[in-house]
């Protein structure tokens, strides 16, 4: 399988289009050295696990206004933080989180650990959020795959194996195609491809920086895929 597109491309396209979150670090400001800083980004990524940008949005605001920093989190009283959490479920992530912030500040100086294995080691953080964390906060290259990413990496390249078979392949194809600058801002433009253009059904593939490169597209398939093996 091969794949003509071009990181660059949906880099340039990202630099005027990524949604403004406020976990992210706007293209503006990167470009005068501001860096992300790892303890929001590891909390946005914990927070979206299993729910949406929208519902996380108040509750991020929230968070990191009354803990502005890991050792704030660390030392706040877990019922606080339970409360917090109310609303966002699936309430173990909260407890780890809160584990994870007193790991962090009592054994690693308040410091998150700066790649995919030292992060996996933290409780609540998996293999997927230890990638997207290495990759958005410490610019390592990490391949990030979530749902949106499988969406747009298998339309181009018109890939029809179903899922979840696909996921090695399209692991694959990730690894390939990330480059080794902005990792990160790939990632999360992939993201928003996935989230913007991309999306399940009616994709608005004259609005994608990557249209020329579609074979899913060219086939007349995209919106077909993923396909999804029957359960
Ligand atoms: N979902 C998971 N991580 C995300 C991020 N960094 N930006 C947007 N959506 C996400």
């Amino acid at each position: 399988m091969n794949i003509t597109a071009n990181p660059a491309e949906l880099l340039t396209w990202y630099d005027r289009h990524a949604r403004r979150l406020p976990w992210r670090v706007p293209p503006e400001d990167r470009a005068h050295g501001v860096v992300p800083d790892p303890y929001r980004v590891w909390l946005s990524e914990v927070m979206l696990q299993q729910t949406t940008v929208a519902a996380v949005r108040s509750y991020f605001e929230a968070f990191t206004k009354k803990w502005p920093t890991v050792k704030a989190l660390a030392r706040a009283a877990e019922e606080d933080v339970m409360k917090a959490w109310a609303g966002l479920g699936y309430y173990s992530r909260a407890r780890n989180l809160k584990k994870c912030a007193e790991t962090v500040a009592d054994d690693f100086g308040g410091r998150f650990p700066d790649d995919e294995d030292g992060l996996r080691q933290l409780p609540g953080v998996g293999p997927y959020t230890a990638a997207a964390i290495a990759a958005i906060a410490f610019d390592r290259k990490a391949a990030v795959v979530d749902g949106n990413i499988e969406r747009v990496m298998t339309r181009l390249a018109a890939l029809e194996t179903p899922l979840p078979q696909a996921k090695p392949q399209i692991r694959a194809l990730v690894e390939k195609l990330t480059p080794e600058g902005r990792p990160g801002d790939f990632a999360q433009a992939m993201m928003d491809l996935g989230a913007t253009i991309c999306t399940p059904r009616k994709p608005a593939c004259a609005l994608c920086p990557w249209t020329s490169h579609c074979a899913g597209r060219k086939q007349g398939i995209a919106e077909s895929l993923p396909r999804k093996a029957p359960k």
